[in-house]
């Protein structure tokens, strides 16, 4: 991809946060609902195998996106060389330090669930911004990325921005849209959860957020001319696969699956939550590549807003001040971030570029 024009790099930049901001827009209200709606009965599903079937899907999608690229870089070669050549390139000797970012990936995972199933959509959207401070913070330790003072402040207005937003979602989002859905589904009963877990989850997942999705910035972008970013993901996927299985799986949940099944509780809600989140998955990857982390959570900070803004369209509620005022800061606090030549998304540039 390093070799693809600027222009080329930089609509995908814009494409993939575009998607971003709608996949993230999604995804939160589906997993809350796919965690918390009444089962009939039926056991809660289990949220290992669906962080397992996660990585399955990306490990799949990836791998075909991988030897799409190198089929396509070496039109003229024959099959079994190409495979070769996408074998060698997989289990590379440097794949080995994939091994940390997908054990994070997998910890940050499980955490989010933790976090989703305890709290509320909205006390988990707030406190998940720390994410925001903590990808910064990684970004000038790893990165040695500087932030002007203009750009702190932006980002403390993004953070207030989004807690103001989130504060008066709790009346459209907890106590109408889910009691709405949860009514059309008959008895059922809510599954119990536990507010400090939860919230010791959100800031363990915060903090692990940062840390990893800096560390595979760097990796990337420093060896993208080399191995694609489909096949750094390929071995993201395979070693995030283990810890899934053995970990997740087997060690945490081993009885209850023994007993009531892989796919016990599974409906197509928790399928739609699955393939939801391995999309998101992938649209991270190519985010991080073509633009940084910053620019994600930036993208993941305005997706709660058009997600606030829809729902209170579908349900014909007003926006309250406070959420008006709220989506405005977000607006203006993106605005002002990028607005500073200092931060340029980091390209991994062509020699055709500007
Ligand atoms: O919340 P945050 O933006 O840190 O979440 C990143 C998500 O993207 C994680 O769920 C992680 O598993 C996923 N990801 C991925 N492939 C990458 C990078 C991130 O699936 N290459």
């Amino acid at each position: 991809a390093s070799g693809r024009p600027w222009r080329w790099q930089l609509s995908v930049q814009r494409l993939s946060l575009a998607l971003l901001v709608v996949q993230n827009s999604v995804l939160v209200m589906v997993m809350h609902y796919s965690r918390n709606n009444p089962t009939g009965g039926q056991p809660r599903y289990q949220a290992s195998t669906a962080v397992m079937l996660v990585e399955v899907i990306k490990l799949l999608a990836s791998l075909m996106l991988a030897a799409h690229d190198t089929f396509t870089s070496h039109p003229d070669a024959p099959t079994s060389t190409i495979t070769l050549h996408l074998c060698h390139s997989i289990f590379s000797p440097d794949s080995w330090k994939l091994i940390v970012p997908a054990a994070l990936y997998t910890l940050q995972n499980s955490l989010v669930y933790t976090a989703i199933s305890n709290l509320d959509t909205v006390t988990f959207q707030v406190t998940y911004q720390l994410k925001i401070l903590t990808t910064v913070l990684f970004s000038i330790l790893l990165l040695h990325r500087s932030i002007s003072l203009r750009q702190w402040l932006s980002l403390v207005l993004l953070t207030l921005g989004v807690a103001l937003v989130q504060v008066s979602d709790r009346a459209i989002i907890s106590e109408n849209w889910l009691e709405q859905l949860a009514s059309v589904i008959r008895g059922g009963s809510m599954p119990t959860s536990n507010a400090s877990k939860g919230l010791m989850a959100v800031v363990g997942a915060s903090l692990t957020s940062g840390l990893t999705c800096v560390y595979f910035e760097k990796l990337v972008k420093l060896s993208m001319a080399s191995v694609s970013l489909w096949t750094r993901n390929v071995q993201l996927s395979l070693f995030s696969l283990f810890p899934a299985l053995f970990i997740g799986v087997l060690w945490q949940d081993g009885s209850s699956i023994a007993r009531d099944g892989f796919f016990a509780g599974y409906n197509p809600v928790v399928w739609l939550t699955i393939v939801l989140q391995a999309l998101g998955g992938l649209i991270v990857a190519v985010c991080i590549a073509y633009a940084d982390n910053v620019a994600k959570n930036f993208a993941a900070s305005l997706s709660i807003v058009v997600s606030y803004a829809a729902t209170a369209l579908i349900f014909r509620t007003t926006m309250p001040l406070h959420a008006t005022v709220g989506a405005a800061t977000v607006i203006a606090a993106t605005y002002l971030f990028n607005s500073r030549p200092t931060h340029r998304p980091v390209l991994p540039m062509s020699e055709d570029g500007p």
